[in-house]
């Protein structure tokens, strides 16, 4: 029986949205082949996440260091360690996120900055960072409406290769991905390409 984390980083319904879509593709596919798994969905476009300010990052640091915190500090170091322990209990992560101005959703942004901490996600070495998270399985569902896989925008792509480096950052190598992309590029075949992303969504759910 797995613990699996549902992160959605995209406020628009499924009718106006490819990733929403694909989430929901994924999690009804996903909850009907695991009955017995433990579902938790965060909805990170209503979900409390305040800036990672200077309160925020002076809080965390005391924390490590063993100091004490003011009010407002401790406040905002909970918020993160709560997102960053919830990240941390799933044994499976699904996170579907579009690419917007070839990056990725402010509150997608916010999120992964919580989850990335020294001496719990990754650690310093001589020899560099080291992820520290190697018990975690996931999956990566991302819409962009140009083409970003080859050709001349490939260097622009920052939305899936952005979430892959800090998983690896984070000692997560091998996440499986479904990306709907060119849909805005080549119009005429957004329907084509949308319904074969949604397909794959639902294979891969029934096998993760
Ligand atoms: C705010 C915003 C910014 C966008 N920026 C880009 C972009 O830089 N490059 C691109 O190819 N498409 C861009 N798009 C199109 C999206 O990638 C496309 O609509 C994709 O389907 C987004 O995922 P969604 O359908 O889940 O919202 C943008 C869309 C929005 C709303």
């Amino acid at each position: 029986m797995a613990n699996v984390l549902f992160i959605k980083a995209n406020g628009l319904p499924a009718e106006r949205s490819v990733s929403v879509k694909l989430y929901e593709e994924f999690l009804k596919n996903y909850t009907a082949s695991n009955p017995s798994d433990t579902i938790t969905e965060l909805d990170l476009f209503q979900a409390d996440l305040p800036y990672y300010d200077a309160t925020m990052m002076s809080g965390l640091y005391k924390e490590s260091i063993g100091e004490t915190l003011t009010e407002d500090e401790a406040r905002l170091a909970k918020v993160a360690n709560g997102y960053l322990e919830q990240f941390l209990a799933a044994d499976k992560v699904v996170m579907a996120f579009p690419l917007w101005n070839f990056s990725i959703p402010a509150q997608f942004l916010t999120y992964l900055f919580y989850l990335n901490q020294a001496g719990k996600t990754f650690k310093y070495t001589a020899e560099g960072p080291v992820g520290l998270v190697t018990n975690k399985e996931v999956v990566l569902l991302n819409a962009r409406g140009g083409i970003y896989s080859d050709g001349p925008m490939a260097n622009w792509e920052m939305s899936l290769n952005y979430v892959k480096n800090i998983l690896t950052h984070f000692g997560i190598t091998n996440p499986q991905t479904v990306v709907v992309e060119g849909h805005h590029a080549v119009a005429d075949q957004a329907q084509d390409l949308i319904a074969a992303g949604v397909e794959k969504a639902a294979n891969l759910a029934n096998t993760f």
